[in-house]
């Protein structure tokens, strides 16, 4: 099973760039399956109806989303009534609208997606570990387990696939919007990588323009962060396969690294 993943794509230069650039990768890559985190698509705080289907346009089939999954209220009904859109599974209570795991049939096999968000310097959740150890017993047999792990450090990122290694097929971290060059196949064989890189601009930081990101640190004020939407762009992926023996491969296109089609 090949699975295209997309990393947070961030505001309508984002959505440009998905849109312009996923029908050539799947032209490429032929996957039977491809998710995207839409967490930062709308202006880059949550996704509208409008971001999220634009997502399913330009090609995903689901779409998961992070710690900005709350900040526009229609998401709520849009999780109500869209199986194919994932907030992180281990928000709180029992309450919390939509779900964090998706089975989806992928021609003969079965793919679970899970959505999980961390904890390390990120605002209180539910413990993620026990939380996928609870999703896990509702997967039956031989379906295959990818998981977005939506987490700001990579050593907690690199401990839930350690946790999780020879349970899922795959884990692959979001929400930094830096891609890191070190997908590998842990021993059990779980395929990760941990963190995909973001969608959208390529001259600012992490999306956003990188003048104000510089004025912060410059003078320790808050700085109101604007989507950087001029300029050049950016798309950031892995490509999956999850076969007996998983395989993992990042990807990006940027104005350094021109697609090769
Ligand atoms: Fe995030």
């Amino acid at each position: 099973m090949r699975i295209i993943f997309v990393g947070d794509v961030m505001g309508a230069v984002g959505m440009q760039t998905l849109t312009e650039y996923l029908p050539r990768l799947k032209a490429k890559y032929h996957p039977q399956i491809t998710i995207v985190n839409g967490e930062n698509a709308d202006n880059g705080r949550g996704i509208k109806s409008q971001q999220f289907k634009a997502i399913l346009h330009a090609g995903a089939d689901i779409v998961t989303l992070g710690n900005h999954a709350w900040d526009k209220s229609e998401v709520t009904d849009l999780l109500q009534n869209n199986d194919n859109l994932l907030r992180p599974a281990n928000y709180p209570g029992l309450h919390t609208p939509g779900k964090g795991l998706v089975i989806k049939q992928v021609n003969q096999e079965y793919l679970a997606v899970i959505n999980l968000q961390g904890r390390a310097l990120m605002a209180p959740i539910d413990d993620p570990f026990t939380k996928a150890d609870l999703l896990l017993k509702q997967i039956p047999a031989g379906v295959k387990i990818f998981i977005d792990f939506h987490a700001e450090t990579t050593s907690e990122k690199g401990a839930l696939a350690h946790y999780l290694d020879g349970r899922v097929d795959a884990i692959v971290g979001t929400h930094t919007h830096v891609q890191t060059n070190d997908a590998q196949i842990l021993p059990g064989g779980t395929a990760f990588l941990t963190d995909v890189g973001m969608t959208g601009s390529y001259d600012g930081i992490l999306g956003v323009k990188a003048t104000a990101s510089v004025q912060r640190f410059l003078t320790q004020q808050p700085t109101r962060y604007e989507i950087d939407d001029q300029g050049r762009h950016q798309i950031n992926y892995c490509l999956l396969d999850l076969e007996n023996k998983n395989h993992i491969q990042v990807g990006q296109i940027t104005p350094d690294r021109p697609l090769d089609d």
